[in-house]
């Protein structure tokens, strides 16, 4: 834990789009008991209410979905490119069938305030929500849009999250290493076509 260090929002030096679009990230809620991770690379971050706050879209079919509604917080966890498989892998297969940190070798640790984080990421916001919502069909002036990305009508809940501003945030700049991940899980998880443009 002391290798991660406490910044504010404005010391994030990264571009969000890149950091969204292309890095992705790992949407975790629950406690290191009881969580589930995912990849994300849909979502904002700004400010709303006064407050610093980050927002990830989570479909009702994935396992995260269930943790995401349950808890009060969850996290962003930011990964170099040394750990692209491992984030393919958590993009692709379900916690409900594997142990995500297991098989990708990332080490879940708890936060203060008992939420997970992994150890190996460069950047990781802990966010305490403070909104959710259901995307709706009749809210989309543009029907094109829904259609093409919601033709099985699941439409993504929203998580509108205050970035906390303790000790919980944490940076890390020192752990590039790469993940030892085991080649023949790599090459059995090829990212769908679908993503990232059906997140
Ligand atoms: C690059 C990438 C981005 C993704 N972005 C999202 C997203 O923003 N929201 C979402 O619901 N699923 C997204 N996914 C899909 C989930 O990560 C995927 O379905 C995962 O297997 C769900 O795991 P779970 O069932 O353990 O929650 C993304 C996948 C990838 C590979």
């Amino acid at each position: 834990m002391k290798k991660f260090k406490e910044i504010k929002p404005t010391e994030i030096t990264d571009n969000v789009f890149k950091l969204l679009d292309k890095d992705w990230m790992l949407v975790t809620a629950g406690t290191l008991e009881d969580y589930n991770t995912m990849t994300a690379s849909w979502g904002h971050m700004g400010i709303l209410w006064n407050l610093p706050v980050a927002i990830a879209y989570i479909r009702p079919q994935r396992h995260t979905y269930g943790f995401a509604n349950r808890y009060g917080d969850y996290t962003l966890s930011f990964f170099t490119e040394a750990y692209r498989s491992a984030l393919q892998f958590c993009g692709t297969r379900s916690g409900r069938d594997c142990d995500k940190a297991a098989e990708t070798g990332l080490t879940a640790i708890q936060t203060q305030r008992g939420n997970v984080i992994f150890q190996e990421a460069r950047l990781v916001l802990e966010c305490r929500k403070i909104y959710e919502d259901n995307l709706k069909k009749k809210n989309f002036l543009l029907p094109e849009v829904a259609k093409k990305n919601y033709p099985k009508n699941d439409f993504h809940r929203f998580y509108m999250g205050e970035i906390v501003r303790k000790r919980e945030r944490y940076f890390n700049q020192d752990l590039h290493q790469p993940l030892q991940v085991d080649p023949s899980l790599v090459s059995s998880y090829e990212i769908p076509e679908i993503f990232p443009g059906d997140a």
